[in-house]
Protein backbone atom coordinates (compact mmCIF):
# COMPACT_ATOMS: atom_id res chain seq x y z
CA UNK A 1 0.00 0.00 0.00
CA UNK A 2 1.75 3.30 -1.37
CA UNK A 3 1.70 6.04 0.85
CA UNK A 4 1.77 9.14 0.09
CA UNK A 5 3.73 11.58 1.68
CA UNK A 6 3.69 15.96 2.48
CA UNK A 7 1.38 18.10 0.14
CA UNK A 8 -0.08 14.95 -1.55
CA UNK A 9 -0.77 13.16 1.23
CA UNK A 10 -2.64 15.84 2.96
CA UNK A 11 -4.74 17.08 -0.10
CA UNK A 12 -5.93 12.98 -0.29
CA UNK A 13 -6.50 13.24 3.19
CA UNK A 14 -9.22 16.20 3.10
CA UNK A 15 -10.90 14.41 -0.01
CA UNK A 16 -11.27 11.30 1.61
CA UNK A 17 -12.95 11.86 5.10
CA UNK A 18 -16.04 12.05 3.81
CA UNK A 19 -15.54 8.48 2.73
CA UNK A 20 -13.92 7.86 6.08
CA UNK A 21 -16.88 9.12 7.76
CA UNK A 22 -19.48 6.95 5.25
CA UNK A 23 -16.86 3.97 5.86
CA UNK A 24 -17.30 4.56 9.84
CA UNK A 25 -21.11 5.10 9.75
CA UNK A 26 -21.87 1.99 8.06
CA UNK A 27 -19.72 -0.15 9.54
CA UNK A 28 -21.03 0.71 13.13
CA UNK A 29 -24.96 0.89 11.94
CA UNK A 30 -25.77 -2.80 12.59
CA UNK A 31 -24.37 -2.79 16.01
CA UNK A 32 -27.05 -0.97 17.46
CA UNK A 33 -29.91 -2.37 15.44
CA UNK A 34 -29.06 -5.82 16.17
CA UNK A 35 -28.57 -5.20 20.10
CA UNK A 36 -32.23 -3.12 20.07
CA UNK A 37 -33.43 -6.44 18.56
CA UNK A 38 -31.94 -8.17 21.01
CA UNK A 39 -33.06 -6.35 23.68
CA UNK A 40 -36.78 -5.58 22.88
CA UNK A 41 -37.30 -9.27 22.32
CA UNK A 42 -37.17 -9.58 18.30
CA UNK A 43 -34.33 -11.50 18.46
CA UNK A 44 -36.12 -14.86 18.72
CA UNK A 45 -35.79 -17.17 22.11
CA UNK A 46 -32.10 -16.72 22.20
CA UNK A 47 -31.48 -12.86 21.72
CA UNK A 48 -27.32 -13.90 23.12
CA UNK A 49 -26.97 -16.47 20.25
CA UNK A 50 -28.50 -13.84 17.44
CA UNK A 51 -25.83 -11.37 18.36
CA UNK A 52 -22.97 -13.51 18.14
CA UNK A 53 -24.52 -15.13 15.08
CA UNK A 54 -25.15 -11.37 13.09
CA UNK A 55 -21.59 -10.29 14.35
CA UNK A 56 -19.99 -13.21 13.17
CA UNK A 57 -22.03 -13.29 9.44
CA UNK A 58 -20.85 -9.39 10.18
CA UNK A 59 -17.02 -10.30 10.53
CA UNK A 60 -17.20 -12.47 7.31
CA UNK A 61 -18.48 -9.67 5.38
CA UNK A 62 -16.50 -6.70 6.33
CA UNK A 63 -13.69 -9.06 5.74
CA UNK A 64 -14.61 -9.95 1.92
CA UNK A 65 -15.39 -6.19 1.65
CA UNK A 66 -11.95 -5.27 2.71
CA UNK A 67 -10.43 -7.68 0.39
CA UNK A 68 -12.57 -6.07 -2.43
CA UNK A 69 -11.05 -2.78 -2.39
CA UNK A 70 -7.67 -3.63 -3.85
CA UNK A 71 -9.49 -5.36 -7.38
CA UNK A 72 -11.24 -2.31 -7.14
CA UNK A 73 -8.74 -0.09 -7.01
CA UNK A 74 -6.47 -1.81 -9.62
CA UNK A 75 -10.17 -1.81 -11.86
CA UNK A 76 -10.85 2.10 -11.10
CA UNK A 77 -7.13 3.19 -10.47
CA UNK A 78 -8.49 5.88 -7.54
CA UNK A 79 -6.15 5.53 -5.03
CA UNK A 80 -8.85 6.24 -2.37
CA UNK A 81 -9.93 2.48 -2.46
CA UNK A 82 -6.22 1.37 -1.16
CA UNK A 83 -6.77 4.20 1.54
CA UNK A 84 -9.75 2.95 3.08
CA UNK A 85 -8.56 -0.51 3.39
CA UNK A 86 -7.06 -0.63 6.51
CA UNK A 87 -9.97 1.29 8.22
CA UNK A 88 -12.28 -1.70 6.84
CA UNK A 89 -9.89 -3.94 7.99
CA UNK A 90 -9.86 -2.52 11.23
CA UNK A 91 -13.59 -2.96 11.80
CA UNK A 92 -13.31 -6.04 10.47
CA UNK A 93 -11.05 -7.43 13.57
CA UNK A 94 -13.20 -4.70 15.89
CA UNK A 95 -16.36 -7.08 14.98
CA UNK A 96 -14.15 -10.30 15.70
CA UNK A 97 -13.71 -9.07 19.35
CA UNK A 98 -17.23 -8.74 19.43
CA UNK A 99 -18.03 -12.09 18.11
CA UNK A 100 -15.69 -13.58 20.28
CA UNK A 101 -17.10 -11.46 23.63
CA UNK A 102 -20.41 -12.50 22.36
CA UNK A 103 -19.00 -16.20 22.61
CA UNK A 104 -17.45 -15.98 26.02
CA UNK A 105 -20.63 -13.62 27.67
CA UNK A 106 -24.03 -15.22 26.53
CA UNK A 107 -22.60 -19.10 25.38
CA UNK A 108 -19.91 -19.48 28.21
CA UNK A 109 -21.04 -16.79 30.82
CA UNK A 110 -17.14 -16.27 31.30
CA UNK A 111 -16.03 -19.70 32.67
CA UNK A 112 -13.06 -20.94 32.09
CA UNK A 113 -13.82 -24.73 32.40
CA UNK A 114 -16.88 -24.40 29.95
CA UNK A 115 -14.51 -22.89 27.54
CA UNK A 116 -11.92 -25.91 28.02
CA UNK A 117 -14.97 -28.28 27.51
CA UNK A 118 -16.49 -26.57 24.43
CA UNK A 119 -13.06 -26.23 22.64
CA UNK A 120 -12.80 -30.37 23.11
CA UNK A 121 -16.13 -31.01 21.94
CA UNK A 122 -16.35 -28.29 19.19
CA UNK A 123 -12.89 -27.88 17.66
CA UNK A 124 -14.16 -24.92 14.61
CA UNK A 125 -13.85 -22.70 18.03
CA UNK A 126 -10.50 -23.22 17.31
CA UNK A 127 -10.64 -22.51 13.69
CA UNK A 128 -12.24 -19.52 14.71
CA UNK A 129 -9.32 -18.56 16.85
CA UNK A 130 -6.87 -18.90 14.62
CA UNK A 131 -8.22 -16.52 11.99
CA UNK A 132 -9.13 -13.79 15.09
CA UNK A 133 -5.26 -14.65 16.05
CA UNK A 134 -4.62 -13.84 11.96
CA UNK A 135 -6.95 -10.49 12.16
CA UNK A 136 -5.02 -9.46 15.46
CA UNK A 137 -1.27 -9.86 13.79
CA UNK A 138 -2.83 -7.69 11.11
CA UNK A 139 -4.22 -4.55 13.14
CA UNK A 140 -0.93 -4.35 15.43
CA UNK A 141 0.95 -3.93 12.42
CA UNK A 142 -1.39 -1.85 10.57
CA UNK A 143 0.43 1.73 11.24
CA UNK A 144 2.13 3.50 9.28
CA UNK A 145 5.57 2.97 11.87
CA UNK A 146 5.19 -0.88 11.48
CA UNK A 147 5.26 -0.72 8.08
CA UNK A 148 8.69 1.14 8.21
CA UNK A 149 9.84 -1.27 10.69
CA UNK A 150 9.31 -4.51 8.77
CA UNK A 151 9.94 -3.10 5.26
CA UNK A 152 9.63 -5.92 2.59
CA UNK A 153 8.45 -8.42 5.37
CA UNK A 154 5.13 -6.43 5.71
CA UNK A 155 3.56 -7.11 2.60
CA UNK A 156 4.24 -11.10 3.81
CA UNK A 157 2.66 -10.99 6.90
CA UNK A 158 -0.44 -9.24 5.59
CA UNK A 159 -1.02 -11.91 3.18
CA UNK A 160 -2.26 -14.00 6.26
CA UNK A 161 -5.58 -12.38 5.17
CA UNK A 162 -6.02 -14.79 2.53
CA UNK A 163 -5.21 -17.64 5.75
CA UNK A 164 -8.03 -15.51 7.64
CA UNK A 165 -10.17 -15.79 5.04
CA UNK A 166 -10.03 -19.40 4.66
CA UNK A 167 -10.59 -19.95 7.82
CA UNK A 168 -13.17 -18.38 8.30
CA UNK A 169 -14.92 -20.07 5.68
CA UNK A 170 -13.57 -23.72 7.21
CA UNK A 171 -15.70 -22.46 10.96
CA UNK A 172 -18.38 -21.30 9.38
CA UNK A 173 -18.40 -24.22 6.98
CA UNK A 174 -18.32 -26.29 9.77
CA UNK A 175 -21.33 -24.87 12.00
CA UNK A 176 -23.44 -24.73 8.94
CA UNK A 177 -22.28 -28.27 7.13
CA UNK A 178 -26.22 -29.85 6.80
CA UNK A 179 -27.56 -26.23 4.89
CA UNK A 180 -25.08 -24.87 2.79
CA UNK A 181 -26.84 -22.77 1.00
CA UNK A 182 -25.86 -18.88 2.38
CA UNK A 183 -22.00 -20.63 2.70
CA UNK A 184 -22.13 -21.15 -0.64
CA UNK A 185 -22.43 -17.20 -1.66
CA UNK A 186 -19.87 -16.49 0.92
CA UNK A 187 -17.21 -18.95 -0.15
CA UNK A 188 -17.86 -18.23 -4.09
CA UNK A 189 -17.30 -14.46 -3.09
CA UNK A 190 -14.16 -15.53 -1.45
CA UNK A 191 -12.94 -17.44 -4.10
CA UNK A 192 -13.54 -15.05 -6.91
CA UNK A 193 -11.95 -12.37 -5.20
CA UNK A 194 -8.58 -14.93 -4.19
CA UNK A 195 -8.61 -15.54 -8.20
CA UNK A 196 -8.72 -11.48 -9.09
CA UNK A 197 -5.18 -11.98 -7.01
CA UNK A 198 -3.34 -14.56 -8.73
CA UNK A 199 -0.96 -12.43 -11.06
CA UNK A 200 -2.16 -13.27 -14.49
CA UNK A 201 -5.72 -11.94 -13.77
CA UNK A 202 -4.51 -9.05 -11.18
CA UNK A 203 -2.36 -8.08 -14.88
CA UNK A 204 -5.30 -8.07 -16.67
CA UNK A 205 -7.39 -6.19 -14.03
CA UNK A 206 -5.36 -3.16 -14.00
CA UNK A 207 -4.75 -3.01 -17.72
CA UNK A 208 -8.79 -2.84 -18.08
CA UNK A 209 -8.74 -0.18 -15.98
CA UNK A 210 -9.73 3.18 -16.49
CA UNK A 211 -6.92 6.32 -17.20
CA UNK A 212 -6.22 7.43 -13.58
CA UNK A 213 -8.63 9.62 -12.20
CA UNK A 214 -7.07 12.44 -9.65
CA UNK A 215 -8.51 12.51 -6.08
CA UNK A 216 -7.09 16.09 -5.33
C1 LIG B 1 -12.00 -16.41 18.87
C2 LIG B 1 -12.59 -16.48 17.70
C3 LIG B 1 -13.94 -17.09 17.43
C4 LIG B 1 -14.78 -17.85 18.23
C5 LIG B 1 -14.55 -18.31 19.64
C6 LIG B 1 -15.97 -18.12 17.45
C7 LIG B 1 -17.04 -18.86 17.90
C8 LIG B 1 -18.21 -19.06 17.20
C9 LIG B 1 -19.35 -19.79 17.68
C10 LIG B 1 -19.46 -20.48 19.04
C11 LIG B 1 -20.31 -19.73 16.72
C12 LIG B 1 -21.75 -20.27 16.80
C13 LIG B 1 -21.82 -21.70 16.58
C14 LIG B 1 -23.22 -22.20 16.75
O1 LIG B 1 -24.16 -21.62 16.18
O2 LIG B 1 -23.36 -23.18 17.47
C15 LIG B 1 -19.77 -18.96 15.63
C16 LIG B 1 -20.44 -18.68 14.47
C17 LIG B 1 -19.89 -18.02 13.40
N1 LIG B 1 -18.65 -17.44 13.34
FE1 LIG B 1 -17.25 -17.49 14.77
N2 LIG B 1 -15.83 -17.52 16.22
C18 LIG B 1 -14.61 -16.89 16.17
C19 LIG B 1 -14.07 -16.17 15.11
C20 LIG B 1 -14.71 -15.96 13.93
C21 LIG B 1 -14.14 -15.24 12.81
C22 LIG B 1 -12.75 -14.59 12.79
C23 LIG B 1 -15.11 -15.24 11.82
C24 LIG B 1 -15.06 -14.65 10.44
C25 LIG B 1 -13.98 -14.46 9.73
C26 LIG B 1 -16.26 -15.95 12.33
C27 LIG B 1 -17.42 -16.16 11.62
C28 LIG B 1 -18.51 -16.85 12.11
C29 LIG B 1 -19.71 -17.08 11.33
C30 LIG B 1 -19.99 -16.60 9.91
C31 LIG B 1 -20.58 -17.83 12.15
C32 LIG B 1 -21.95 -18.37 11.78
C33 LIG B 1 -23.05 -17.44 12.11
C34 LIG B 1 -24.40 -18.07 11.81
O3 LIG B 1 -24.58 -19.26 12.05
O4 LIG B 1 -25.26 -17.34 11.35
N3 LIG B 1 -15.98 -16.38 13.60
N4 LIG B 1 -18.50 -18.57 15.95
Amino acid sequence: MATPSGRGRSAAARTLWPWRIAVALAAFAPLPCWLRQAMTGHAGPEPGRYLMEHLGKGTLVLLLLTLSLTPLQRLSRWQGFSRIRRQLGLWTFAYALLHLLAYLWFFLGFNAHALLADLSRRPYIMVGMAALAGLTLMAATSHRRAMRRLGKSWKRLHRLVYAVLILGLLHYFWIVRADLGEWAIYALAGLLLLVLRLPPVAKEFSRQGRPPVTDA
